[in-house]
C-alpha cells in the first residue's frame, strides 16, 4: 500500500510528491517548520494529507518545546498551530486537523507536559489511521455507483498520495475494482502542476488499473465522443450548500459534464465540509507563484515579463454535482439539507 505520511521515531516522513514519478524518495521533517515548508512547496499535498501533515507538525512542535509553565506551554502550542494554519488557505482539512489537536490539548490540560505531548502525538497518529479507514468507507459507498466497464474521468490527484492512504476519488475507483468491476480511467494531466500526469498516473500504474492520460483541454471532446461514463473528483472544501472547491479546472469539467449528461461526482470526507460557509463564494482560493505557469521544471515556456494569473482552485456550484460521496453515505440534492442532516448525525455520534 502507498503510504504518504508516517510518524517515525519522532519525525514526520513524507513521500516526496515533487520527485514523483521520476523518483520514489522520502523526506524526513524534524521540526514543525519543516512540515510547513513541505506543505507550502507541495512535497505533501491533497486536502486530507495536508490535514494529517498539519496534525503531525503540531505534535512535532509540542514535542520540541522546552519544559514550560502550563499557561506558557499552551500559548506556545496554540501559536505553533496558528503558524501551521498559514501554510495553505483552501483545504478545510488543514484547519479541521489543527482544531482537533487544540481540542485534545484543552481536554487534557492538567497533565504534565510530557504526558500531554504523548497525547498530541497519539492524536496525530489517530487522525492519520482514521483517514485511511474513512477512505475505505467512502470507497464502499462510492464503488456501488460505478458499473463494470465504466470509463471514468478524474482530475488532479485524489488518490493515496492526497490522503494518508487509499484515496477519496481514486479510493472509490479502487473499491469498485475490489468489488470485481473492470474500469478504465481517463486521467486529466492537470495543469499547471501536473498532479494528474505525475501522481494519478503513477498510482494507477502501480495498481495495474488501466488508464489513459489526456491534457485538460481534451476532456470536452472526449465527452462529446461518448468516451466518458462518469467523472469523479476530490474536494478541498465544500460549503454548507454543496458548492465545492477543488483543483483548478474542476468547474469547467462539471459544466461540460452537465452539457453532455455525464454524471459528475465528488468524493470527500466530512472533514472537508465547512458548514460555517454558506456558499462557495466565501471559500478562500489560493493563488500560487507565476513560475508554475511560465516554467516547467525550471525551464521557461513563456516570454519573460508575461503577466500571469494562477488560482490553484476553482469552485463548482452544487447544481452541477450529482452526488457527494462521504464516509457516512452519499449526499444528494438539496445539499443544504443533506449536509446539515449529516453534520448533525456526526455530532451525535
Ligand atoms: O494543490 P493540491 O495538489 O493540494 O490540490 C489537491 C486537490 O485539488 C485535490 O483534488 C483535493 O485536495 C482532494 S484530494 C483527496
Amino acid at each position: 500500500m502507498i503510504r504518504t505520511i508516517i510518524w517515525k521515531n519522532n519525525t514526520v516522513v513524507l513521500i516526496d510528491q515533487n520527485a514523483l514519478p521520476l523518483a520514489e524518495r522520502y523526506v524526513t521533517c524534524k521540526s514543525y517548520k519543516e512540515v510547513i515548508s513541505a506543505i507550502k512547496d507541495l512535497t505533501v499535498r491533497g486536502a486530507p494529507a495536508i490535514g494529517v501533515a498539519a496534525a503531525m507538525g503540531a505534535a512535532l512542535g509540542a514535542l520540541y518545546l522546552p519544559s514550560l509553565p502550563p499557561k506558557e506551554f499552551r500559548r506556545k502550542f496554540f501559536a505553533i498551530c496558528d503558524e501551521i494554519a498559514q501554510a495553505r488557505p483552501t483545504a478545510r482539512n488543514l484547519f479541521w486537523a489543527l482544531e482537533r489537536m487544540k481540542k485534545i490539548f484543552d481536554q487534557t490540560k492538567n497533565e504534565k507536559q510530557k504526558n500531554l505531548v504523548t497525547k498530541l502525538i497519539n492524536e496525530a497518529k489517530r487522525i492519520c489511521s482514521q483517514d485511511i479507514e474513512i477512505n475505505r468507507q467512502m470507497g464502499k459507498y462510492g464503488g456501488k455507483l460505478l458499473t463494470d466497464g465504466d470509463n471514468i474521468l478524474t482530475h488532479c490527484n485524489a488518490g493515496a498520495l492526497a490522503t494518508a492512504g487509499y484515496g477519496t476519488a481514486l479510493g472509490v475507483i479502487r473499491a469498485a475494482r475490489e468489488q470485481g468491476k473492470k474500469l478504465h480511467v481517463y486521467v486529466d494531466e492537470t495543469r499547471p502542476v501536473l498532479q494528474g500526469a505525475r501522481l494519478t498516473a503513477w498510482e494507477l500504474k502501480k495498481e495495474k488499473i488501466t488508464y489513459t492520460l489526456i491534457t485538460d483541454n481534451m476532456a470536452g471532446f472526449l465527452m462529446r465522443q461518448g468516451k466518458i461514463d462518469k467523472i469523479i473528483v476530490g474536494a478541498d472544501r465544500i460549503a454548507a450548500n454543496g458548492d465545492t472547491a477543488n483543483k483548478i479546472g474542476t468547474y469547467s469539467l462539471a459544466v461540460l459534464a452537465k452539457a453532455h449528461r455525464v454524471p459528475f461526482y465528488v468524493a470527500a470526507p466530512l472533514s472537508t465540509i465547512d458548514v460555517s460557509l454558506e456558499t462557495g463564494d466565501s471559500i478562500p482560493i489560493e493563488e500560487r507563484k507565476n513560475e508554475e505557469v511560465t516554467h516547467f521544471k525550471g525551464v521557461r515556456s513563456a516570454p519573460e515579463g508575461t503577466k500571469v494569473y494562477n488560482p490553484a482552485f476553482d469552485v463548482t456550484p452544487a447544481q452541477f454535482i450529482k452526488a457527494i460521496i462521504t464516509e457516512k453515505g452519499i449526499l444528494k440534492k438539496p445539499y443544504r439539507t443533506s449536509i446539515a442532516h449529516m453534520h448533525k448525525g456526526k455530532k451525535r455520534s
